[in-house]
């Protein structure tokens, strides 16, 4: 089920180079949320009148906040870097399907690319089993101390080499070699398309979270099609990332489009 909450901002900071947090009171979407899903935030200004789709950073259904974490890319981001503790901003959520947890499984790689970390650090709340993090950034990453507060065993690669492994994070996931059941993963379309092909490759079954230009993000349009082919069926189809992802089988995704 989804709201629309009209909800206080009670943080907003920088968190990174050009990462902010804020921190939203929304107790009924807070309450229905999944790993994986995400929010509609809207400007409410006349001349932004289509919502900005962001992941679900973290919630807390007893306190009725939820966090999400954006980087500024256009002019709704840096408008929401303008607004101060006590404004209400309109949201509708929690959207999308979210992560398939399996808890069958005890050891679990999660590779995040860039801004498609932060869903991951609430997955990794929700899964039993030993939680390996791969991170891919360009410079100094975001949310490590957060994941290792949570257990994880993080793992780094930057594009410049100045933190961890210099290169992309499938160049590192090729040389740990880690072992593991289920990939969950989120990030920049070009990073999930190689690391679907390296999965499939290791024969570890990979989930990967799609990010594409919505429009609506509820499903009315089509403005997020994907074509994916489901395994058994002999012909892909057109689904929206919006509503039947943005989680999908990175061996289902058509990738070359
Ligand atoms: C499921 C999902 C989860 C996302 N999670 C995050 C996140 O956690 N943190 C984060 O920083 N960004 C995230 N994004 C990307 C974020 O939605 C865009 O960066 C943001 O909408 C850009 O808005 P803008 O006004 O700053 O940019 P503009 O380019 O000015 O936006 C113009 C329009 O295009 C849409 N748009 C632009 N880029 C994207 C994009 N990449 N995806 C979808 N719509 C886009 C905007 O919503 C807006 O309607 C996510 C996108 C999707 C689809
Ligand atoms: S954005 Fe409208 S159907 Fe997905």
């Amino acid at each position: 089920m989804k709201f629309v909450e009209y909800g206080e901002i009670v943080e907003n900071i920088k968190i990174g180079a050009n990462a902010y947090k804020m921190t939203i009171v929304l107790p009924k979407i807070s309450a229905e949320a999944k790993p994986g899903q995400f929010v509609n935030v809207y400007t409410g200004l006349g001349e932004m009148i289509l919502p900005r789709p962001i992941s679900i950073n973290e919630y807390d259904a007893e306190k009725g906040t939820l966090a999400i974490i954006y980087q500024v890319s256009g002019k709704g981001s840096e408008y929401f870097t303008t607004l101060p503790v006590g404004t209400e901003v309109r949201c509708v959520g929690p959207l999308g399907n979210g992560f398939m947890i399996d808890n069958e499984i005890k050891k679990n790689i999660i590779v995040g690319g860039g801004i498609g970390l932060p869903p991951l650090v609430e997955l990794i709340k929700h899964l039993d089993g030993e939680n390996h993090v791969f991170i891919g950034s360009r410079t100094t990453p975001i949310l490590v101390e957060r994941l290792e507060e949570l257990g994880a065993k993080v793992h780094i690669a930057t594009d410049d080499g100045s933190v961890g492994f210099k290169g992309n994070v499938v160049q590192l996931l090729d040389e740990v070699k880690p072992e593991g059941g289920m990939i969950y993963s989120c990030g920049p379309k070009v990073m999930l398309k190689y690391l679907a092909k390296w999965a499939m490759e290791n024969n570890i079954p990979c989930q990967v979270s799609l990010e594409e230009r919505m429009a609506c993000g509820i499903g009315a349009c089509v403005g997020c099609a994907i074509k994916i082919q489901k395994k058994g069926e002999s012909d892909w189809q057109h689904l929206k990332v919006c509503k039947d992802g943005p989680v999908f089988f990175g061996d289902e995704v058509i990738w070359d489009e």
